[in-house]
């Protein structure tokens, strides 16, 4: 039996200042609502705030939801009834991951209905923390990774080393025996990189690091960079790279315009910069594609080669708290809202 109504974490208005956007967060109660013939309802069992709901809540995202809005944009959960088509209606008791940019519906609530082509089904033998990150960045990674295999690089370059992305990236790269080159901004996220195998690690801050930078990116043959970060590093990062160099955008978690890109190199080594979006890799990717990286993505979680570190995990009421928690220690794994 279905209830009538389910709890949700609200946003009341988007705020540049993030400490302030994330204090206006606050749990609704909402009426479930009629569910189309081709979609699922789906119970929520976990979320994770990922770098993308931080821009959504300061309302520096590519998506805008009309206020009051329900954030969250992938989860867990178990498909509990569906409309009345019968591809949505097999899907009913099935596990599934789910990625949904809805304005009306966010994964920060107990019930979330979506299209049948926004859910991933889910190995029963994954945990719910590594369900519920299943979705954006193993896939990112992946579609990340294939650009390293295309230009056969022998080691390859990542900014936000610390982050999820670039760790499933390591995961790929050792798999491939190709080397890895990290740059973080703290110290201690270099030495625990460092002791999960990462081939060398710098750190933004040090001194001499355009140096040191250049001097690595030499010594390991880094051919390709993939950046997170964007400002002025992203500009530093390709004036180190050499003849023929790639550099991949797929993060703004500066906040800053991406700089200090110098024109001689750019024309002389004939650079290639380039931004990486999921949703478009999906269109492009196909399904036959999406259900082979499904499975060697759920083979390497199985086998702990893909690790999904959760830092902390709340209840709907705690998610202040746990969104302090999260923005203070990113490199140390997730936040997830627990629903169930
Ligand atoms: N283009 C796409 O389709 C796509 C898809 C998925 C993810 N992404 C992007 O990928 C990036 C990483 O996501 P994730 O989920 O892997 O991140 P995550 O696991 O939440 O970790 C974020 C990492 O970024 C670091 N970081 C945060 N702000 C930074 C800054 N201003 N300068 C340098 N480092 C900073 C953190 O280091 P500290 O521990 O030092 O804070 C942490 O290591 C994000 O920008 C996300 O939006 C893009």
């Amino acid at each position: 039996m279905l209830p009538l109504t389910y709890n949700a974490i609200e946003l009341p208005a988007y705020n540049a200042n993030v400490l302030r956007a994330i204090l206006g967060l606050h749990v609704v109660e909402k009426h479930l609502e009629a569910i189309p013939a081709d979609s699922l309802l789906i119970r929520m069992e976990a979320a994770p705030c990922n770098p993308s709901d931080i821009a959504f809540l300061i309302g520096g995202y590519n998506v805008v939801k009309p206020l009051p809005a329900i954030p969250g944009f992938e989860g867990t959960g178990t498909v509990v009834a569906a409309g009345t088509e019968s591809h949505a209606r097999s899907l009913i008791g099935k596990r599934v991951s789910c990625f949904s940019q809805s304005a009306t519906y966010g994964t920060w609530a107990e019930y979330i209905v979506l299209n049948i082509n926004q859910i991933i089904p889910v190995d029963d033998r994954l945990s719910t923390e590594q369900g519920a990150v299943f979705f954006v960045n193993p896939f990112t990674a992946f579609g990340l990774f294939e650009m390293a295999q295309a230009k056969k690089s022998k080691a390859i370059l990542i900014n936000a080393a610390g982050g999820r992305v670039a760790e499933i990236m390591h995961a790929f790269a050792r798999k491939h025996e190709i080397k890895t080159l990290g740059i973080v901004r703290k110290s201690k996220t270099a030495d625990s990189l460092i002791q999960k195998g990462w081939d060398s690690v710098l750190v933004s801050t040090e001194e001499n690091f355009k140096d040191s930078l250049q001097k690595k990116i030499d010594e390991m043959c880094v051919d390709i960079a993939f950046d997170a970060v964007g400002g002025e590093l992203t500009g530093l990062i390709a004036g180190c790279l050499p003849e023929d160099g790639e550099l991949v955008v797929y993060g703004g978690l500066s906040g800053k315009e991406i700089g200090g890109i110098g024109s001689i190199p750019l024309i002389f080594r004939e650079l290639r910069i380039k931004g990486f979006n999921l949703n478009k890799w999906f269109l492009r990717a196909g399904s036959q594609k999406i259900a082979e990286a499904s499975l060697l993505l759920t083979e390497m979680h199985l086998s702990g080669d893909i690790e999904s570190p959760v830092s902390i995990q709340v209840k709907p009421e705690e998610i202040i708290k746990g969104l302090k928690h999260y923005l203070g220690s990113m490199s140390e794994g997730k936040m997830l809202l627990r629903f169930t």
